[in-house]
């Protein structure tokens, strides 16, 4: 009887471990993909915290999105990098978008 217990005991363990493991694995995948994680480490030295520099919000959504994917010439440089090149893709290019319009927005 003792043994059998001890059986139990070791699975349960087993099983409450592995599933720990398997959220841990979610969260570290979901990180990079946040846009306020990567605004700021990629974005605030040019467009500033409040993503109050060289953001125009007449521009569209489609601009926009075409801006941080393929890149933005400026009158003079430092142009906009071209971000469809480094991984990002379009959805995470319109929510990046949508956090810097929020930025902007908040006071
Ligand atoms: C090296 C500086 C630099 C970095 C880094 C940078 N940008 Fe830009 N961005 C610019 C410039 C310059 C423009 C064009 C402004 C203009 O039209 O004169 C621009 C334009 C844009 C636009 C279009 C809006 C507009 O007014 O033209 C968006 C959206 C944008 N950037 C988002 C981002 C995002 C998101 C990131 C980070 C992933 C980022 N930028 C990183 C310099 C930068």
């Amino acid at each position: 009887m003792r043994k059998l217990s001890a059986i139990i005991a070791g699975l349960s363990a087993t099983a409450l471990l592995s599933g720990m493991l398997v959220v841990v694995a979610a969260r570290t995948k979901a990180a990079p993909a946040e846009p306020a994680d990567t605004y700021k480490s990629k974005c605030v030295a040019c467009h500033g915290k409040k993503a109050e520099k060289k953001f125009d919000t007449s521009m569209s959504d489609d601009q926009m999105v075409e801006a941080v994917l393929k890149g933005k010439k400026a009158e003079k440089p430092p142009h906009m990098p071209a971000y469809g090149e480094k991984g990002v893709t379009a959805e995470q290019a319109k929510a990046l978008v949508d956090y810097m319009k929020q930025l902007k927005a908040t006071p």
